[in-house]
């Protein structure tokens, strides 16, 4: 296929310069927003009396007839194009004639463009939002399940204080809700202003209806200034920073269930459909989803940073720079929903082992924070019963014992204020539910926790 612009050259474009400039490989997704955009486009310009009513039945019906061939699979698309726009107006010109060349009228590759990827982007906003709400779902579940199971909470990977299997699981699924907030954020500013009509960079002397098309293909309102309009990549950059917290955030979840289905911690079980093993040693069950969400994060890091340059230092208004936003959003795009479409139904087979996660409770000392607090409830000041407990759990340390294995005497020998109702205080489970705070470890926290998420899921 020729360019679309042989203007002014006087020969044919050097073979590695074409190789080079061509975008057809990773620009053909965007196929089916092109002939939207197109349809659109030709619709306003036949309402303005631009061209003519038969040009854009014309029109209209062989860009019709490209969908339907490419929903049939029948639409070989040229890899010699060098770009999906070249090669849908030369394959529309090709079945329909002088019309197909009329279809450009008023409008600029990189309007065009920049439309293109919005209608893409929008489709698979949509769609990741819809893979995040059932994790968010799948967690849901698993926490409500897990919700009175006791595990130890950690700081710096140190048992600190008790909490439940379905207080950690529902953690991450505030996170995703965040995350969801963000995608839904990022998509309605992209849906704010059509840049279609901008033309080149400087409008056009034809007299387009922007706010026609910008109405017809979703958008609030066309763009306020060209210039902006074939310049502006932000949305992408928005887009790909929340797909990359959401990486972030799939890659923390990662790590931690890559440590619980370990042999030293054991809080889980993974299905053995979600695992692989080794080729050398039998007894292998990999966490190999986990690790490769973990590794791919970098991945999508690594394309909200080629964007981020990409776009720093190029001036006003198309550069050719922009084409490499493409291979980067989709890229991210493809890597995010790739994780989700795996992770979801791995966490919705795992089992949880909740007598390992209580015998990890009950060392650790996950129970001194209580013992103190239990020292100030009965008058101590609490940094005085800090330290009285850090000295038993010193001594305990020393004498190979838990908190709860002291005898009273022994008990009181640290302090007068201990009595009996001490090991009711300073039991696992009392610890737990006892941290009735709102948003706290409990039950009842977490069965309301679940019913939050869900409502903002609905
Ligand atoms: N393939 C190009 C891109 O993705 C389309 C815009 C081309 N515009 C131009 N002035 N060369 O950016």
């Amino acid at each position: 296929m020729p360019q679309l612009w042989q203007g002014r050259a006087s020969k044919a474009v050097d073979s590695r310069v074409n190789d080079f400039n061509s975008s057809i490989r990773f620009d053909a997704r965007m196929i089916e927003q092109d002939i939207q955009g197109s349809l659109v486009h030709s619709a306003m310009l036949g309402r303005q009396g631009i061209i003519s009513r038969q040009d854009v039945d014309d029109i209209h019906k062989g860009l019709h007839s490209i969908l339907d061939d490419l929903h049939s699979g029948a639409l070989e698309i040229d890899p010699n194009a060098e770009d999906v726009h070249t090669f849908v107006e030369q394959t529309l010109t090709a079945r329909v004639g002088d019309a197909g060349k009329r279809l450009h009228t008023g409008r600029s590759r990189n309007d065009q463009v920049a439309l293109d990827i919005r209608l893409n982007l929008r489709a698979a906003s949509e769609h990741i939002q819809g893979q995040i709400k059932e994790l968010i779902t799948v967690l849901c579940d698993q926490a409500e399940k897990g919700a009175g199971y006791v595990m130890p909470g950690y700081t710096h990977l140190q048992r600190a204080q008790p909490v439940t299997f379905g207080h950690q699981l529902m953690a991450y699924a505030w996170m995703l809700l965040r995350d969801l907030g963000r995608l839904q954020d990022a998509t309605r500013r992209m849906d704010a202003e059509c840049p279609l009509g901008s033309g080149a960079l400087a409008g056009t002397t034809y007299p387009l209806d922007r706010f026609y098309t910008a109405e017809q293909l979703g958008f609030a309102a066309p763009c306020g200034n060209s210039i902006d309009g074939v310049s502006d990549r932000d949305f992408c950059i928005e887009l790909c920073s929340a797909m990359a917290t959401c990486m972030m955030h799939l890659s923390r979840l990662s790590e931690e269930i890559i440590l619980w289905c370990s042999w030293e911690f054991k809080f889980i079980e993974l299905d053995d459909a979600f695992t692989t093993g080794s080729s050398i040693m039998p007894q292998k069950k990999n966490p190999d989803v986990t690790e490769l969400i973990r590794g791919k994060t970098g991945r999508v890091y690594g394309d909200l940073n080629t964007l981020l340059v990409m776009m720093k230092g190029i001036p006003l208004a198309y550069d050719k720079d922009m084409q490499e936003d493409k291979e980067a959003i989709f890229d991210a795009v493809d890597t995010l929903e790739l994780c989700l479409r795996t992770v979801t139904p791995m966490l919705a087979t795992m089992t949880p082992l909740p007598a390992n996660m209580r015998r990890a409770a009950a060392k650790g000392f996950i129970n001194a924070t209580d013992c103190a607090d239990y020292l100030t409830k009965k008058g101590m000041p609490f940094r005085d019963a800090y330290k009285c407990t850090g000295t038993m759990v010193a001594a305990c340390i020393r004498e190979g014992k838990t908190l709860e294995e002291l005898t009273l005497d022994e008990f009181k020998q640290y302090s007068d204020l201990f009595e009996d109702d001490v090991y009711t205080a300073i039991d696992l489970t009392t610890c737990c539910e006892g941290r009735t705070s709102y948003g706290g470890p409990t039950k009842a926290s977490v069965m309301k926790q679940v019913a939050d998420v869900k409502g903002k899921l609905a």
